[in-house]
């Protein structure tokens, strides 16, 4: 395969052409940071956190799209790149509820010294997000910073949808779309600070198109989309992810041969994810490979748990509880 050669921050380095300057940062042990992008997704470029400066390109260019060309001269650690990642990281920071992100965003948003509240204290939640109107943006009074809060979404047994975590990176709706499962069940909807991610006509999700596949939450950087086991156990203080155990098997519904990893607390599995890098599912599943796992855990078994009242209860639609507001 062909090859281009390029300098990135006074280093040259060869990739086959066809890769991004992503790509080329990576095989030099340089990584980036990314929000948007995922190795098994199309990138959309929207978060722009991936911003490297390019020789004679009047723009900072998004890394994780942008392909790599012979003779680019790309520098990644620039005050100029340097101050665009701050600045992303801080306005996302001041408005999204990020304590869920990964160790690598928290150590990214470190390194850059952001300070997201110097924006102001959070403004309270104004109305209901999933209501409003393009062209009729709520106007603060910039003495707080707005925030796309919303009541998170309790509409079924197996997922929780909570947008107050939401970046809106498109990963879910990419996964839900053309990248994996076709289904196209969930889409942006409005225009500016008032876009946020929705089902057609803001629906729940069992009235919506969505079949249950979780590729969504397989994919979700924020914990915005979260197993609803998951959220009962975090509500109830019990979610204990380092005690955690994860097992790599087989899907035992048909002989597609997906890979599962099943995460495993006291004795329970709590969670099935798929390895992003096995080639027969990148890291996508169907409802049954995903949530089909309670036969094997019969709820109320001589092996009782300290868990199994809150899985229990996870397995409830409770109209007290659907829509609550945990912000
Ligand atoms: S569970 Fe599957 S079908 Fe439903 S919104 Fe998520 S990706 Fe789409
Ligand atoms: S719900 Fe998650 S995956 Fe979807 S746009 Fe928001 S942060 Fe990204
Ligand atoms: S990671 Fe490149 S634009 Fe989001």
């Amino acid at each position: 395969m062909a090859e281009v050669t390029l300098t990135i921050d006074g280093l040259p380095v060869s990739v086959p052409s066809g890769s991004t300057i992503l790509d080329a940062c990576r095989a030099m042990g340089n990584d980036q940071p990314t929000m948007c992008y995922l190795d098994t997704l199309t990138p959309v470029n929207v978060c722009r956190v991936c911003v490297v400066e390019v020789e004679k390109s009047r723009i900072l260019v998004p890394s994780c799209s942008r392909a790599a060309e012979h003779g680019m001269v790309v520098s990644t650690d620039t005050e100029r790149v340097r101050h665009s990642r701050k600045m992303v990281y801080e306005f996302l920071a001041s408005s999204v509820d990020l304590s869920l992100v990964d160790r690598q965003t928290v150590g990214w948003m470190k390194e850059y010294g952001c300070d997201p509240d110097r924006y102001g204290p959070a403004a309270g939640p104004v109305d209901d997000r999933d209501e409003r109107v393009a062209g009729h943006h709520h106007v603060g009074d910039g003495m707080e910073a707005e925030t796309v809060h919303q009541p998170v979404k309790v509409d079924n047994e197996l997922y929780v949808r909570d947008y107050s975590r939401c970046i809106l990176c498109y990963k879910c709706v990419e996964a839900c779309g053309e990248d994996a499962q076709n289904t196209f069940a969930i889409a942006v909807a409005g225009r500016g600070f008032d876009a946020r991610i929705s089902t057609e006509f803001d629906t729940g999700l069992t009235d919506s198109a969505c079949v249950f596949c979780g590729n969504c939450i397989g994919v979700c950087p924020t914990g915005a989309l979260m197993f609803r086991s998951e959220y009962e156990l975090r509500g109830a203080g019990l979610w204990k992810e380092d005690s955690q155990s994860v097992t790599r098997t087989v899907c035992s519904y048909c002989g597609v041969g997906c890979n599962l990893e099943l995460h495993v607390q006291d004795n329970r599995i709590v969670k099935v994810t798929s390895p992003i890098d096995h080639s027969v599912t990148s890291g996508h599943l169907c409802i049954k490979g995903r949530f089909g796992y309670e036969y094997v855990q019969d709820l109320g078994d001589l092996a009782v748990t300290p868990i199994d009242e809150v899985l229990k209860r996870a397995r409830v639609i409770d109209p007290e509880v659907s829509g609550r507001d945990d912000g």
